[in-house]
């Protein structure tokens, strides 16, 4: 398995992306894909009608996409992050590496930090936020709980 960009355009790609939406569960209907609105993303993103401010990543396990990640607003200090990670392939630790794939992207390209939200009801998500550094800033506007990782600055030189 390897995690790589996501090709905008790239019909293969595209097809992969449909399966992966196709095959989630309760869990990552609820609380990624509630009203489609993340495929919908994609797809305007695949289709280059939409998403031209973010970068996707997907971890590419050869036949089907075992988890997906990407940073919206992208060129802004600040991108929002979403996840998601396959049925098949949830507590191997996909998630942890699908965000340090976005923090490193983060620290490569001078951004300040990355912003997330996360349904109330997601403990699973929000421990993985934790373990990957993210403090946990309180209520959004929308109702969910506001996550943000800040990348750590340099120590400065006594
Ligand atoms: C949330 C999600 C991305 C986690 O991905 P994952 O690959 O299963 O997570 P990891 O295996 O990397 O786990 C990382 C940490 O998450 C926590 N975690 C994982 N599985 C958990 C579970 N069943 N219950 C509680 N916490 C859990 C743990 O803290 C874990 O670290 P540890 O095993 O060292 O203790 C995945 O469950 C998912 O796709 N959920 C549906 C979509 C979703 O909710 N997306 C986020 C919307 S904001």
């Amino acid at each position: 398995m390897i995690i790589r960009t996501l090709h905008a355009g790239d019909a293969g790609d595209k097809a992969l992306m449909e399966a992966f939406f196709n095959q989630m569960g309760f869990e990552a209907r609820a609380f990624f894909n509630h009203g489609d609105w993340n495929r919908r993303f994609m797809e305007s993103y695949m289709d280059g009608t939409g998403g031209e401010q973010s970068v996707h990543w997907i971890a590419d396990d050869g036949d089907k996409v075992a988890g997906y990640v990407f940073l919206d607003q992208a060129a802004t200090g600040v991108p929002w992050l979403g996840i998601a990670v396959a049925e098949y392939a949830k507590g191997r630790h996909l998630g942890r590496q699908l965000i340090a794939t976005c923090q490193d992207w983060c620290k490569a390209h001078g951004r300040g930090g990355i912003m997330l939200i996360t349904h109330q009801a997601n403990v699973r998500a929000q421990m993985l936020y934790s373990a990957c550094g993210f403090t946990r800033l309180g209520n959004h506007s929308s109702g969910e709980v506001l996550f943000y990782w800040r990348v750590p600055m340099p120590m400065p030189r006594a």
